[in-house]
């Protein structure tokens, strides 16, 4: 569904990402490890339009989106969340998901989509009158990825969701994106610096390290590779 091929980023001279290449399948995760300094922020970015490509392309359904800008990607049915949460501290938690939707033409989809996330994530919805800096880490990162869902994406980005995250929170948010992968055939990039969690829900992995592709396998099989997690996933 997703095609990355021979992607190049560059920031001036800095070159981030060199030749990348791997693929997602629709309705899987797939997960995006490597150290810190990787490369794996620039590469969801660069999927969702913020930062161009200096050579190489981007397919979403064999279509070309790589000089598409942000607006027109995310319109296609890419949502992103960035790292650090993407919530408006000082609007409610329901008007931050009213903005989510805000892209959803219809008004009764628009009201749907936020009783989904509700329903999708609870704490949420005794919170819907407070404003979003109210809400704890793990609510936070809720409402950041109950906002991106608002829009109804088919693919979702994740920039390190465990960020400063308690593993038991981190756990339910993970069984809850699980969830809707396998309820609406939802496609997720999972960026994560936390490899063990991020393999044990993901169905493929990649790693990247100083802007390149070392591996590129189904979850499991890299979590066995021993010398690859000493190597570069620090476990
Ligand atoms: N806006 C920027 N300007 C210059 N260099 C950057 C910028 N953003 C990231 N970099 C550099 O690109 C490389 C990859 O960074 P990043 O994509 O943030 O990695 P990761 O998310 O894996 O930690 C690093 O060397 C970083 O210093
Ligand atoms: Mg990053």
């Amino acid at each position: 569904m997703l095609e990355i091929v021979d992607l190049t980023v560059a920031y001036g001279p800095v070159v981030a990402l060199e030749r990348v290449s791997f693929t997602v399948a629709e309705g899987s995760v797939t997960a995006v490890l490597g150290a810190n300094g990787a490369g794996k922020t620039t590469l969801v970015r660069t999927i969702s339009g913020l930062v161009r490509p200096r050579s190489g392309s981007i397919r979403f359904d064999r279509r070309e989106i790589s000089r598409l800008s942000p607006e027109a990607i995310a319109r296609l049915g890419i949502s992103h969340v960035p790292e650090g949460r993407g919530v408006l501290a000082e609007l409610t938690v329901e008007e931050n998901l009213r903005l989510g939707g805000l892209c959803r033409s219809d008004r009764a989809d628009r009201r749907a989509s936020v009783a989904e996330a509700y329903a999708l994530f609870r704490p949420l919805a005794e919170r819907r009158h407070l404003p979003a800096f109210t809400l704890s880490g793990g609510e936070r990162q809720m409402l950041s990825i109950a906002r991106a869902l608002a829009a109804r994406p088919r693919v979702l980005l994740l920039d390190e969701p465990s960020l400063g995250l308690a593993s038991l929170v981190l756990t339910q948010i993970m069984a809850r994106i699980k969830q809707l992968v396998q309820e609406r055939q939802l496609t997720v990039v999972l960026i994560e610096q936390n490899a063990r969690s991020a393999l044990s829900v993901a169905d493929d992995a990649v790693v990247v390290s100083l802007g390149r592709v070392v591996a590129h396998d189904q979850a499991h099989r890299l979590a066995s590779e021993e010398g690859l997690r000493h190597a570069y996933l620090g476990f």
